[in-house]
Protein backbone atom coordinates (compact mmCIF):
# COMPACT_ATOMS: atom_id res chain seq x y z
CA UNK A 1 0.00 0.00 0.00
CA UNK A 2 1.51 3.39 -0.77
CA UNK A 3 0.97 5.68 2.19
CA UNK A 4 -0.59 9.16 1.83
CA UNK A 5 0.58 11.61 4.71
CA UNK A 6 -1.75 14.69 4.10
CA UNK A 7 -1.25 18.47 5.57
CA UNK A 8 -3.75 20.89 5.66
CA UNK A 9 -5.24 23.93 7.03
CA UNK A 10 -8.72 24.92 5.89
CA UNK A 11 -11.57 22.94 5.50
CA UNK A 12 -10.29 19.60 3.84
CA UNK A 13 -12.42 18.90 0.82
CA UNK A 14 -9.87 17.38 -0.74
CA UNK A 15 -8.80 15.08 2.19
CA UNK A 16 -12.40 13.73 2.43
CA UNK A 17 -11.62 13.53 -1.74
CA UNK A 18 -8.60 11.52 -1.56
CA UNK A 19 -10.09 9.20 1.57
CA UNK A 20 -13.20 8.76 -0.56
CA UNK A 21 -10.95 7.29 -3.37
CA UNK A 22 -8.89 5.69 -0.29
CA UNK A 23 -12.38 3.76 0.53
CA UNK A 24 -13.39 3.01 -2.66
CA UNK A 25 -10.65 -0.28 -2.76
CA UNK A 26 -10.13 0.75 -6.62
CA UNK A 27 -6.75 2.27 -5.93
CA UNK A 28 -3.70 0.47 -3.67
CA UNK A 29 -3.13 3.52 -1.25
CA UNK A 30 -4.38 4.61 2.07
CA UNK A 31 -4.20 7.89 4.11
CA UNK A 32 -1.26 7.28 6.93
CA UNK A 33 -1.99 10.21 8.79
CA UNK A 34 -3.51 13.83 8.63
CA UNK A 35 -1.32 16.84 9.79
CA UNK A 36 -2.38 20.75 10.27
CA UNK A 37 -0.86 23.83 11.30
CA UNK A 38 -4.39 25.28 12.84
CA UNK A 39 -5.83 23.52 15.60
CA UNK A 40 -9.77 23.82 15.27
CA UNK A 41 -9.54 23.45 10.98
CA UNK A 42 -12.23 21.69 9.23
CA UNK A 43 -9.69 19.02 7.91
CA UNK A 44 -8.61 17.50 11.38
CA UNK A 45 -12.63 17.58 12.27
CA UNK A 46 -12.98 15.65 8.72
CA UNK A 47 -9.97 13.52 9.29
CA UNK A 48 -11.07 12.44 12.72
CA UNK A 49 -14.78 11.88 11.81
CA UNK A 50 -13.08 9.42 9.18
CA UNK A 51 -11.51 7.54 12.34
CA UNK A 52 -7.74 8.50 10.51
CA UNK A 53 -4.63 9.52 12.31
CA UNK A 54 -5.00 13.39 12.68
CA UNK A 55 -2.51 15.39 14.77
CA UNK A 56 -2.40 19.57 15.08
CA UNK A 57 1.21 19.95 15.14
CA UNK A 58 2.37 23.85 16.09
CA UNK A 59 4.04 25.89 13.33
CA UNK A 60 6.00 27.90 15.59
CA UNK A 61 6.80 31.53 15.43
CA UNK A 62 6.56 32.34 11.52
CA UNK A 63 3.17 33.27 9.96
CA UNK A 64 3.87 32.11 6.02
CA UNK A 65 6.67 28.85 7.53
CA UNK A 66 7.28 26.53 10.01
CA UNK A 67 10.07 27.46 12.33
CA UNK A 68 12.90 24.82 12.45
CA UNK A 69 11.09 22.70 15.93
CA UNK A 70 8.05 22.40 13.91
CA UNK A 71 9.70 21.39 10.38
CA UNK A 72 11.15 18.63 12.41
CA UNK A 73 8.59 17.91 13.92
CA UNK A 74 6.06 17.74 10.63
CA UNK A 75 8.97 15.41 9.50
CA UNK A 76 9.02 13.20 12.24
CA UNK A 77 5.75 12.66 12.55
CA UNK A 78 5.42 11.55 8.14
CA UNK A 79 7.90 9.10 8.92
CA UNK A 80 6.69 7.70 12.28
CA UNK A 81 3.78 7.01 10.23
CA UNK A 82 5.64 5.57 6.87
CA UNK A 83 4.81 8.19 4.23
CA UNK A 84 5.56 7.37 0.70
CA UNK A 85 3.86 10.60 -0.40
CA UNK A 86 3.26 14.04 1.32
CA UNK A 87 0.00 15.57 0.13
CA UNK A 88 -0.52 19.53 0.87
CA UNK A 89 -4.55 19.87 0.44
CA UNK A 90 -4.41 23.78 1.26
CA UNK A 91 -1.50 24.01 3.60
CA UNK A 92 -0.84 27.69 3.45
CA UNK A 93 2.64 27.72 4.74
CA UNK A 94 5.65 27.57 2.34
CA UNK A 95 7.62 24.13 3.10
CA UNK A 96 11.77 24.23 1.53
CA UNK A 97 14.72 22.95 2.67
CA UNK A 98 15.22 20.05 5.51
CA UNK A 99 11.49 19.28 4.75
CA UNK A 100 11.63 18.81 1.29
CA UNK A 101 15.35 16.98 1.68
CA UNK A 102 13.54 14.74 3.66
CA UNK A 103 11.36 13.59 1.11
CA UNK A 104 13.08 14.53 -1.71
CA UNK A 105 10.60 14.36 -4.88
CA UNK A 106 7.67 13.13 -2.86
CA UNK A 107 5.96 16.25 -1.93
CA UNK A 108 2.88 17.15 -4.10
CA UNK A 109 0.67 19.80 -4.36
CA UNK A 110 -2.68 21.13 -5.67
CA UNK A 111 -2.85 24.53 -6.70
CA UNK A 112 -6.00 26.70 -7.99
CA UNK A 113 -5.01 28.04 -10.97
CA UNK A 114 -3.64 26.89 -13.91
CA UNK A 115 0.63 27.70 -13.49
CA UNK A 116 2.56 28.92 -14.17
CA UNK A 117 -0.01 31.37 -14.15
CA UNK A 118 -0.98 32.86 -10.61
CA UNK A 119 0.99 31.34 -7.97
CA UNK A 120 0.83 32.23 -4.49
CA UNK A 121 -2.37 33.04 -2.68
CA UNK A 122 -6.20 33.93 -4.06
CA UNK A 123 -5.08 32.43 -7.34
CA UNK A 124 -9.01 32.38 -8.32
CA UNK A 125 -9.22 36.14 -7.21
CA UNK A 126 -5.63 36.71 -9.03
CA UNK A 127 -7.59 35.10 -12.46
CA UNK A 128 -10.82 36.68 -12.27
CA UNK A 129 -8.98 40.20 -11.64
CA UNK A 130 -6.66 39.90 -14.36
CA UNK A 131 -9.84 39.47 -16.64
CA UNK A 132 -8.42 35.49 -17.79
CA UNK A 133 -11.58 33.63 -19.36
CA UNK A 134 -10.14 30.21 -18.64
CA UNK A 135 -8.55 28.57 -15.93
CA UNK A 136 -8.16 26.04 -13.63
CA UNK A 137 -6.05 23.87 -11.22
CA UNK A 138 -3.07 22.30 -11.34
CA UNK A 139 -1.46 19.36 -9.31
CA UNK A 140 2.48 19.47 -9.08
CA UNK A 141 6.01 18.02 -7.06
CA UNK A 142 6.87 20.91 -4.87
CA UNK A 143 10.48 22.48 -5.37
CA UNK A 144 12.04 25.14 -3.66
CA UNK A 145 10.33 28.00 -5.55
CA UNK A 146 6.75 28.90 -4.68
CA UNK A 147 4.25 27.15 -7.21
CA UNK A 148 7.02 26.41 -9.52
CA UNK A 149 7.72 22.35 -9.28
CA UNK A 150 7.00 20.02 -12.30
CA UNK A 151 3.53 20.28 -13.20
CA UNK A 152 1.44 16.71 -12.74
CA UNK A 153 -1.73 17.17 -13.72
CA UNK A 154 -3.69 20.15 -14.91
CA UNK A 155 -7.37 20.83 -16.23
CA UNK A 156 -9.39 23.92 -17.16
CA UNK A 157 -12.40 25.01 -15.21
CA UNK A 158 -14.06 28.57 -17.33
CA UNK A 159 -14.07 31.80 -15.60
CA UNK A 160 -17.90 33.14 -16.96
CA UNK A 161 -19.19 36.90 -16.93
CA UNK A 162 -20.89 36.89 -13.85
CA UNK A 163 -18.50 35.09 -11.36
CA UNK A 164 -17.48 36.26 -8.32
CA UNK A 165 -14.43 35.12 -6.76
CA UNK A 166 -16.56 32.61 -4.46
CA UNK A 167 -18.48 31.21 -7.15
CA UNK A 168 -15.46 30.16 -9.93
CA UNK A 169 -13.60 29.39 -6.34
CA UNK A 170 -16.38 26.75 -5.73
CA UNK A 171 -15.52 25.72 -9.64
CA UNK A 172 -12.59 25.08 -8.72
CA UNK A 173 -12.89 23.29 -5.91
CA UNK A 174 -15.37 20.92 -8.26
CA UNK A 175 -12.69 20.07 -10.63
CA UNK A 176 -9.66 19.67 -8.22
CA UNK A 177 -12.05 16.70 -5.97
CA UNK A 178 -11.74 14.73 -8.61
CA UNK A 179 -8.56 16.05 -10.17
CA UNK A 180 -6.36 15.47 -7.05
CA UNK A 181 -7.31 11.62 -6.26
CA UNK A 182 -6.77 10.36 -9.62
CA UNK A 183 -3.66 12.21 -10.00
CA UNK A 184 -1.95 10.86 -6.42
CA UNK A 185 -3.79 7.43 -7.73
CA UNK A 186 -1.72 7.22 -10.83
CA UNK A 187 1.34 8.01 -8.95
CA UNK A 188 0.59 5.02 -6.22
CA UNK A 189 0.34 2.76 -9.10
CA UNK A 190 3.25 4.03 -10.64
CA UNK A 191 1.41 5.04 -13.81
CA UNK A 192 2.68 8.40 -13.90
CA UNK A 193 6.58 9.14 -14.36
CA UNK A 194 8.22 12.67 -13.71
CA UNK A 195 11.50 12.62 -16.22
CA UNK A 196 12.66 16.55 -14.99
CA UNK A 197 10.18 18.71 -15.33
CA UNK A 198 7.81 16.83 -17.92
CA UNK A 199 5.05 14.24 -16.28
CA UNK A 200 4.11 11.43 -18.55
CA UNK A 201 1.20 8.81 -18.01
CA UNK A 202 2.28 5.48 -18.93
CA UNK A 203 0.21 2.51 -19.79
CA UNK A 204 1.76 -0.03 -17.34
CA UNK A 205 2.70 0.06 -14.12
CA UNK A 206 6.15 0.97 -12.87
CA UNK A 207 8.73 0.49 -10.46
C1 LIG B 1 -7.99 24.29 -2.42
O1 LIG B 1 -8.81 25.06 -3.25
C2 LIG B 1 -6.55 24.37 -2.89
O2 LIG B 1 -6.46 24.52 -4.27
C3 LIG B 1 -6.08 25.59 -2.17
O3 LIG B 1 -6.68 25.52 -0.89
C4 LIG B 1 -7.94 24.90 -1.02
C5 LIG B 1 -8.10 23.85 0.08
O4 LIG B 1 -9.41 23.45 0.20
N1 LIG B 1 -4.65 25.60 -2.08
C6 LIG B 1 -3.90 26.70 -2.19
O5 LIG B 1 -4.38 27.80 -2.39
C7 LIG B 1 -2.42 26.46 -2.08
N2 LIG B 1 -1.69 27.66 -2.38
P1 LIG B 1 -9.80 22.23 1.15
O6 LIG B 1 -9.23 22.54 2.54
O7 LIG B 1 -11.30 22.23 1.16
O8 LIG B 1 -9.21 20.97 0.56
Amino acid sequence: MYRLGILGSGKGSNMVAIAAACASGRFPMEIAIVLSDVEESGILARARELKLPARYIAPGKFRTKLDEAAEKAYIAALRQAGVDLVVLAGFMRILKGEFLCAFPQRVVNLHPALLPSFPGLEAWKQALDYGVKVTGCTVHVVDQGVDTGPILAQQTVPVLDDDTPEVLHARIQEVERALYPATIAALAEGRLRVEGRRAFLVAERGD
